[in-house]
């Protein structure tokens, strides 16, 4: 296992979503290469359609959306397993003067929704529950007032949403976070020549009378996506793995950088800039790990990166301890993550335990083996499925289809990389 091989992760999910949102409000005709051809921005695409966009189908090299004045949908709109569809949408939704019925899988279902209906209520839409915090909504958007606020929680998908809104229903919005959250929509909003401003970590937008220009964008290689392939490649005993044209956003990385703190370095090679978003090939090598503490400040960089860091935290050297501080956000993703990880790695013989919002992990070198239930999300089968590719590991997931969410070829990718090691 001496060879080089070299990857190439999937589209960036969050920027895909928010490409084909802002397209879909532009006044003309986009161009977008690089988009992930996953389920979850299909979700997203099949809703923009309903709303009367044009969208090119989404597995084309590249995909063309030619912007429109949003329409009333005949029937409900389906967000499948995608919360950042739905929460994205409504924050459209909330600046269009018709009524439109939300819904999604029995995951999205089980999601709040509250986190975006409330602030969204106070800028002037009308939202109806039927089931309490969660899908299914009926809103009708209208005349939106000016709007200032501060997010409970370090979310994108609130900060975005939020943006959308000031946006499509063309009034200023302020927001502040508690933590910086990923910062795509900022970085998209800039790139198209909005009127953003970003001071004293307040993101302040001031949409102009005119509509979004129509753009030509390459998206990014997933930071997330990516880090499946990274891990796969520290666990192994030997040989180089390249990840090719990877987005690496800081707010978006924190996995590399916890991940150098347990002893692994990740090269960075060719920065290059693609559409407001650095990108870089990343050279990982075998690492022998150690534990370590991720404090709460560094979450929101790695929130998606938690079951992988937990399963490479279970292959830390003499029975090292790592603690993921205040991850509660984990109980409110596509599954109970906080719950599943520990009690999947404990089912695989590693000792692991979420204690209030803490979740411990105790590196062990004795080969995982056991059955790991993934409850249908994605990031639990991948992560997984790495540690099932470790040396003398028996791993088997109760599914694997789930993967095709955020990374349909992610099977063949692991086995095509085990291959060159
Ligand atoms: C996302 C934001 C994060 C992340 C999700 C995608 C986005 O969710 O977990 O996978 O694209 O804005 P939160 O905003 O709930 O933290």
């Amino acid at each position: 296992m001496n060879g080089r091989g070299t990857v190439r992760p999937p589209g960036d999910k969050s920027v895909s979503h928010r490409v084909l949102m802002l397209a879909a409000l532009a006044g003309g005709t986009s161009e977008l290469t690089g988009l992930l051809a996953g389920d979850d921005v299909k979700s997203t695409a099949r809703v923009l359609r309903q709303l009367g966009v044009d969208i090119s189908p989404i597995r084309d090299a590249t995909v063309t959306v030619r912007g429109a004045r949003l329409s009333e949908p005949a029937a409900r709109l389906h967000c499948g397993n995608s919360g950042t569809t739905a929460r994205l949408v409504l924050g459209i939704l909330a600046g269009q003067r018709f009524e439109a019925r939300l819904t999604g899988d029995a995951s999205l279902r089980r999601r709040p929704m509250r986190r975006v209906t409330e602030p969204l209520r106070t800028m002037g839409a009308q939202i109806k529950e039927e089931g309490g915090d969660s899908l299914p909504l009926t809103i009708r958007g209208g005349r939106l007032h000016a709007f200032s606020y501060t997010t409970p929680v370090a979310s994108a998908q609130i900060k975005s949403a939020l943006l959308f809104a000031g946006l499509a229903g063309r009034v200023p919005v302020t927001i502040r976070e508690p933590y910086l959250s990923r910062d795509h929509t900022e970085r998209l909003l800039l790139h198209l020549g909005l009127d953003l401003r970003l001071h004293d970590g307040a993101i302040a937008l001031r949409p102009s009378a005119g509509r979004v220009p129509p753009f030509r964008l390459a998206v990014p290689g997933d930071a997330s996506s990516a880090a499946f392939l990274v891990a796969a490649a520290v666990l192994r005993e030997g040989g180089e793995l390249v990840v090719e044209n990877v987005g690496v956003n800081p707010t978006r990385t924190g996995f590399l950088v916890v991940l150098e703190r347990m002893g692994a370095r990740v090269e960075r090679l060719n920065l290059r800039d693609a559409g407001g978003e650095p990108v870089a090939d990343l050279v990982v090598r075998p690492a022998r790990l150690s534990g370590t503490e991720i404090a709460v400040a560094e979450v929101p960089a790695l929130v998606d990166e938690v079951p992988i860091l937990a399963v490479l935290a279970s292959r830390a050297a003499g029975g090292g301890e790592t603690v993921f501080r205040e991850v509660g956000e984990l109980r409110v993703k596509e599954s109970n993550r906080l719950e599943l990880i520990a009690a999947n790695l404990r089912a695989v013989g590693v000792a692991a335990e979420a204690r209030g919002n803490d979740l411990f992990v105790r590196g062990s070198d004795r080969p995982a083996r056991g059955r790991v239930e993934t409850a249908g999300d994605h990031r639990l089968a991948m992560a997984f499925a790495v540690l099932g590719t470790t040396p003398g590991a028996a791993v088997r997931l109760s599914e694997r289809a789930s993967v095709a969410i955020s990374y349909p070829g992610f099977f063949r990718d692991l086995k095509r990389i085990g291959r060159a090691g």
